[in-house]
């Protein structure tokens, strides 16, 4: 049989495939041998672009049940029964029983073409309903570096996961329900007794929370009307509503306003709309036998055995907690939003709150592990230069606000520095500054382990060498002047398209064509465990590839006058594809290409 290639697919996928018929037709008796496939390093593709290792296993294996075959043995019967593939141009045997797969150039010219007339197609996957919880930030407090960090990762992961076509529901789970509330409102009412009619002037809320804050730790009677405006609010009578309504919007339109700039999109839905469910969790629970009293609280065990940390569910004055809030949403999630995958981006700092909650929503039968998937997606601390937690010179925590100020100023020194306010016109310097200042922020952050701590460093992220952004956004307007120097008739990609072959005959066509091929895999392994950093591993790799190639591959010649005698277009084509690939990562990552820089 021959195996079929569709337009989109993982190139280790199919392969995968392809071994695993082999594997059915050599030795059926063996059963389900899950494949190993691995792609080689680029520096040995003598033996190949991707390998199978099952061999040894095998081997090993047939001993153990008597049967005497060395591994080479074994992997040249695979080889033998592998089915046709359109990709592979060749199969041999190495090593200690190696069978090394060479791709066929054939394909990927194919391949390439496709991604230049129709773009990059996603992997196919099965589809879910996925949300992703992230951002998140508390009402009337500080949106801190570690909510900026949520809110990058989780932008990312979202956009990655609707590539590849889940139905994705994007939630901010804002703190926007609890005691602090009564005293804001007590606040409120003595600060701006008009309120109701005259819209209050609260431009620092901090501070407004601060002095609340102040008065409720030393005010007996203050206090008391504090708690009582909680439960007005809880009740849902109309005037603590009103107050409570005109502070969240205070924090909502500063939320905005970095929303807008970082171009992230996200539905609030915070805590207080799940005020009913926790009223109706707390009953099933009940019903469930679930609640255990506890000096005067309602307590709930993630696992019989009463391990680690139990849940509060309702405490001793009546109120909900954080914990009720996470049990009711999850509920939620599951049963109302039908969601089969369940995403938190959330600080490592809140794992046992997680973990404790995903088991509490098992032991009790919301969270079905064979159906649903929920993942805590934790992230290490910000840290500054000097490897402590990231502060202003003050000492003070950093706003939002000031940083992403400092990251304009910081790119538009350096675009200066370069001269580049002489060259571009004023929009494409506003739009290049843009793009370095978000694109450095969001890049240092991503292209990290995200499970460790990171220092943040404006000099770092701003570096042109490595792997910043700063050195992608750079290598892309690379590609984009090329194909700006052809004329205009030459350079309408369609024409080119109809009338040119990819040839990947050099080394470092062939080369750069194998890397771009790639993305396909580097976009689920991105999604298997929700790293990002493989797809900026990636990013980095292509321009690294793509400079190799164009440092010993011409696409223009011209003569000493400047003017163009020669032009490789199968090699624009290639500028091209990787341009495409390029522009799709980076759209993933929240960069911006700009075609000048
Ligand atoms: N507001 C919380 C915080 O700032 C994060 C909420 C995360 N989401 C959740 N479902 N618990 O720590």
């Amino acid at each position: 049989s021959v195996m079929e290639v569709t337009e989109s697919f993982s190139i280790t996928e199919h392969l995968e495939n392809v071994f695993a018929q082999a594997f059915a037709i050599a030795f059926p008796e063996y059963g389900n041998i899950p494949v190993i496939i691995a792609p080689v390093n680029s520096a040995s593709a003598k033996y190949g672009d991707y390998q199978c290792n099952n061999a040894m296993g095998l081997a090993k294996k047939m001993k153990e049940m008597g049967v005497n075959r060395t591994p080479r043995e074994i992997a040249n019967e695979l080889l033998k029964a592998c089915p046709a593939s359109p990709i592979i141009n060749k199969m041999e045997v190495g090593g200690a029983g190696f069978v090394n797969v060479f791709l066929s150039k054939d394909y990927a010219a194919k391949a390439l073409q496709n991604i230049l007339r129709s773009g990059i197609k996603p992997p196919r996957v099965p589809k879910q309903r996925v949300l992703v919880d992230f951002s998140s930030p508390n009402i009337a407090k500080q949106m801190h570096v570690g909510h900026l960090r949520s809110t990058i990762i989780g932008e990312s992961i979202s956009r990655l996961l609707e590539f590849l076509q889940h139905d994705v529901i994007r939630i901010n789970h804002i703190g926007d329900w609890g005691t602090q509330f009564g005293m804001l409102i007590a606040h409120l009412e003595d600060r701006f007794p008009d309120f109701l009619n005259v819209s209050p002037p609260i431009g620092d809320l901090q501070s407004f929370y601060k002095e609340s804050k102040k008065r409720f730790d030393t005010d007996e009677e203050f206090k008391k009307r504090a708690y009582n405006r909680v439960v007005s609010l809880q009740t849902g009578e109309e005037n603590s509503r009103k107050a409570w309504t005109l502070i969240c919007d205070v924090s909502r339109k500063e939320f905005q306003t970095i929303y807008d700039r970082l171009d992230i999109t996200v539905k609030e839905r915070g805590e207080s709309f799940y005020q009913s469910h926790m009223l109706s969790v707390v009953d099933f629970l009940r019903k469930k036998n679930m609640l255990e009293e506890d000096e005067g609280r309602q307590i709930m065990w993630s696992d019989e055995g009463k391990s680690g940390v139990p849940l509060t569910i309702v405490k001793s004055d009546g109120g909900f907690t954080y914990d009720t809030s996470d049990m009711a949403a999850i509920r939620h999630r599951i049963d109302e939003e039908q969601c089969t995958w369940i995403i938190y981006v959330v600080d490592s700092g809140q794992s046992t709150h997680f973990n404790t909650i995903f088991k509490a929503a098992e032991r009790c039968g919301i969270l079905n592990p064979t159906i649903h998937r929920a993942n805590h997606v934790q992230f290490g601390v910000v840290l500054g230069e000097d490897g402590k937690k990231f502060k202003t010179r003050s000492g003070d925590t950093v706003k939002l606000s000031d940083l992403l100020n400092e990251g304009m100023k910081r790119s538009l020194e350096q675009l200066c520095s370069r001269g580049r306010d002489k060259i571009l016109t004023p929009d494409e310097l506003s739009e290049a500054q843009e793009a370095v200042a978000y694109g450095c922020i969001k890049y240092s952050d991503l292209c990290h382990n995200r499970i460790s701590d990171y220092v943040f460093s404006f000099d770092k992220m701003l570096d042109d060498r490595g792997n910043t952004a700063v050195y992608l956004l750079y290598t892309y307007t690379r590609i984009c002047s090329i194909s700006r120097k052809l004329s205009e008739d030459v350079s309408n990609l369609e024409t080119i398209l109809d009338t040119v072959e990819i040839v990947l005959d050099h080394e470092k066509e062939w080369k750069l064509a194998k890397t771009l091929l790639k993305i396909h895999d580097i976009l689920l392994k991105c999604s298997k465990d929700l790293f990002l950093h493989f797809l900026c591993e990636f990013c980095f790799e292509v321009c690294a590839v793509f400079t190799e190639f164009y440092d010993s591959c011409y696409c223009i010649k011209k003569n000493k006058d400047g003017e163009i005698v020669e032009v490789n277009h199968s090699r624009i084509l290639m500028c091209e594809a990787t341009a495409a690939v390029l522009r799709q990562c980076f759209y993933i990552l929240g960069l911006k290409p700009v075609s000048r820089l």
